[in-house]
């Protein structure tokens, strides 16, 4: 029997139940499969059955599979990561996470399904039509315009500042896991490594985020007294200072004229006159504050949005 036919037939049985309109939406999603497309048959968990259809893979990482694709559940395109069940705990506790710090600047997740082979656990969520920032800064030509910028130091700052008002940390922020819709509004995605700000551990980071206290430490646990969310703060600022340069920071050019001889680097001295030029003065003063070598003077990001240089933009 083609495989179209055998779907339909599978779906007027479980699905007996639904009233017209439900199975008319199930049947356009059907006719519009193209030949590439895949469905996968999942439950949420409390036995109630659905189908996810899978159009394009974007990304594999180490324990985990991203795919573009569409659900009955929203009218729009949705993004699936599909992890195998033996790290179900995990997304489910990702999943948890990001339903917890709700903002409109981090990546809303919608839903958690279950194949119903039993071997896949998947999280639903929103698409970033460009992607990550990464990405989105290697493909494009020039430097990123002043406004722009501004726009995602404040996207990303309240963003950051809300899940730590939210008693979180994320721990890996990176500029990967930072996602762009398609008016470049900044969406925060992967909580795979976040926790309560107390029992924060460190588990999967990128040492280019690192701040450089724990940097030089990385194999001994985080002691007691140290704030985690100094992490994200230093998080932020280099994905800043990276979206101005295009540069990672401390990059051999870079780090001879900005450190002084104890290999200390203030924030200020970070960026040269022909960065500042790129951006506003806000924008600047933001990221040599963010990227204070000295732990103790790092400000928390919820007291650089209530700095008058931060809403002077
Ligand atoms: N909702 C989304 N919309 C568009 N692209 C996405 C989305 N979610 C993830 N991606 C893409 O997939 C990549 C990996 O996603 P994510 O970081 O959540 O997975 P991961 O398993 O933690 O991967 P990694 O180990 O590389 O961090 C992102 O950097 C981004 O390019
Ligand atoms: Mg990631």
């Amino acid at each position: 029997m083609p495989f179209g036919s055998w779907l339909i037939q599978w779906i007027s049985r479980p699905f007996r139940g639904f009233g017209d309109s439900k199975r008319k939406a199930y049947m356009d999603i059907l006719n519009s499969l193209e030949d590439t497309d895949k469905v996968m048959f999942v439950e949420n968990g409390h036995g109630k059955k659905g189908l996810l259809v899978f159009r394009q893979k974007i990304k594999k990482s180490g324990t985990s599979v991203i795919y573009a694709g569409a659900s009955l559940m929203e009218p729009f395109p949705v993004v699936y990561k599909l992890v195998n069940k033996k790290y179900c705990d995990l997304l489910l506790k990702e999943y948890i996470i990001m339903r917890s710090v709700w903002h409109r600047n981090i990546l809303h997740v919608r839903g958690i399904h279950f194949s119903l082979k039993g071997n896949v656990v998947i999280m639903r969520m929103d698409a970033a039509y460009n992607r990550d920032l990464y990405s989105y800064l290697r493909t494009t030509e020039g430097y990123v315009n002043k406004p722009v910028l501004d726009k995602w130091m404040k996207e990303l700052v309240s963003a950051m500042c809300h899940v730590h008002s939210k008693g979180y940390v994320h721990g890996d922020l990176n500029y990967k896991n930072i996602l762009l819709t398609k008016d470049l509004s900044i969406r925060v995605a992967d909580f795979g490594s976040a926790d309560k700000k107390s029992k924060f551990k460190l588990t999967r980071y990128d040492p280019k985020f690192l701040p450089p206290e724990l940097n030089s430490r990385r194999l001994e646990p985080i002691p007691a007294e140290y704030d985690t969310r100094l992490i994200d703060v230093w998080g932020v600022g280099v994905v800043l200072f990276f979206a101005l340069t295009k540069h990672h920071p401390f990059t051999e050019s870079i780090t001879m004229s900005a450190t002084d001889v104890h290999g200390n680097c203030p924030g200020e001295t970070l960026l040269y006159d022909e960065d500042r030029r790129r951006c506003s003065s806000s924008y600047a003063k933001v990221v040599g504050k963010l990227m204070d070598y000295n732990a103790a003077r790092r400000p928390k990001l919820c007291y650089i949005i209530r700095q008058d240089y931060f809403s002077e933009t």
